[in-house]
């Protein structure tokens, strides 16, 4: 076993060191308190691993991805989403029998009871979806409160695209479209989305097959925000639908997956704005200016995010495949272009992440942009399903991280009289 010394007050201390299967290095500080009586700070925990993981493997430096070791751009190329799910949740691609199962287990766990889809008439309109998922998922757990793990898993990734579909016919005033059981994953997800019951819906294959792709490459990403947050709630002993509830709610933020949406808005902005591109990369490196640009930048990824790269691709193919010619993807490339040969994101190591595109693809695709993070959280669904199956089977502590205090010493009470 490996070690690293830590010299404190004069006192030495020696610390285990783990190599994980990628040659990372972890120093072990289980038990600094105990050894030291002090504690590590690191805020944002960008340098603290949380557990030792054997889901996904990121390469920040070298752009490298892998989901259980398989590269996520073969993945996206070669696989539909509920092999990479089943890949995530299980650890293997699935054969043909395991695949042909899975895929009838989510069939048959599609729908919600009757009884919720009242609820969806209780939220006003204009309510946000991601507000509608997060609820409704947690309140999966009172209709399914006897746990097992196992089938709630399979009802949840199977039930998440139909509340999805649900909410953003609430968003519309329409009516509900069941799921039909001969379509896949996403063309059910298109079909609940895009399909009137007074017309057959045809999925188009350019649409499903940009889907897959999308939920293939936000599947999963290790201990991003809300996967840590899944993890976390899930280390207390509370089920899964409240776990990935939180999840959910930690998404939405614009640092997280609400950069998607942040990204469409902000090009509409630039676009109404006559399109000056430069001007919103200066108010960017401006630091008296709280802008920044969405979908750029990555706390791991200090060189191209691989799924940028790939949806950049999958953006030209859909778009030249329906025959649309977005302005915002043409400000998108410009702003791309200007970013990667300005000295602060160079020196920064700014690229684009994978919300950069994303929006212009879903745009593309007839999803609004207050649905983009929706389809962010049904595509991480399976990563997330997976890191909190990985946290139960290991039995862990309940997550609690310490704090340096820095508050007033002890003081004693005043009453109200005198205190003036
Ligand atoms: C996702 O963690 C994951 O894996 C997340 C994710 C996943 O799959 O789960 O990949 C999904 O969340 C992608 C990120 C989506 N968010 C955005 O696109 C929002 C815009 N990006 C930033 O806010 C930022 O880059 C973060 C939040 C993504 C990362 O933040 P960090 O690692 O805390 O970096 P930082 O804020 O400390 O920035 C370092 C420097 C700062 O400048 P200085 O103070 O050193 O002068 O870079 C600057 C920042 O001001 N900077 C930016 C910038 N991002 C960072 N400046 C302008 N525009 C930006 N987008």
């Amino acid at each position: 076993m490996a070690t690293a010394k830590l010299i404190l007050e004069g006192k030495e201390h020696e610390l285990p060191v783990y190599v994980g299967t990628e040659n990372e290095v972890g120093i072990d500080i289980t038990e600094l308190r105990n050894k030291t009586g002090a504690i590590t700070l690191d805020s944002g925990y960008a340098n603290t691993g949380a557990c030792f993981s054997n889901i996904t493997y990121i390469d920040g430096e070298k752009g490298i991805l892998r989901y259980r070791g398989y590269p996520v751009d073969q993945l996206a190329e070669h696989a539909k989403f509920t092999e990479v799910a089943h890949l995530l949740m299980y650890g293997e691609l699935p054969s043909l029998q395991q695949l042909l199962k899975f895929r009838e287990e989510l069939t048959y766990h599609s729908m919600l009871h009757e009884d919720m889809n009242k609820f969806f008439e209780g939220f006003p309109r204009g309510a946000h979806p991601m507000a509608i998922l997060s609820a409704m998922v947690a309140s999966l757990s009172t209709y399914y409160p006897e746990s097992d793990e196992r089938r709630d898993m399979i009802r949840l990734l199977a039930k998440a695209k139909t509340i999805a579909a649900f909410a953003y016919k609430k968003s519309v005033g329409q009516p509900f479209m069941y799921p039909r059981n001969e379509l896949s994953y996403c063309g059910n997800i298109l079909h609940m989305m895009f399909g009137v019951p007074c017309e057959a819906y045809h999925v188009d294959p350019v649409l499903e097959d940009a889907m897959h792709v999308l939920l293939i490459l936000h599947a999963d990403h290790e201990q991003n925000c809300s996967t840590s947050t899944v993890r976390m709630v899930g280390s207390s002993g509370a089920n899964l639908y409240a776990s990935i509830s939180a999840g959910i709610c930690a998404l939405w933020g614009p640092l997280h997956g609400g950069a998607n949406q942040a990204v469409i808005e902000m090009l509409q902005q630039i676009h109404s704005d006559g399109g000056d591109v430069s001007k919103y990369v200066a108010m960017a490196k401006d630091k008296t200016s709280s802008f920044r640009l969405s979908g750029f930048g990555h706390r791991v990824y200090k060189n191209f995010d691989p799924r940028a790269k790939i949806l950049r691709k999958t953006c030209d193919n859909v778009l030249a495949r329906l025959g649309i010619h977005d302005p915002l993807l043409d400000i998108a490339k410009k702003l791309e272009e200007i970013a990667l040969r300005d000295e602060y994101f160079i020196e920064r190591k700014l690229y684009p992440n994978v919300d950069f595109y994303s929006g212009i693809i879903y745009k593309a695709m007839g999803i609004p942009a207050d649905m983009f993070t929706v389809m962010f959280a049904l595509g991480r669904l399976p990563g997330w399903i997976a890191h909190w199956k990985e946290l139960r089977e290991e039995k862990p502590r309940i997550n609690r991280p310490r704090q340096i205090y820095r508050g007033e010493n002890v003081r004693e009470f005043v009453p109200i009289e005198k205190r003036g």
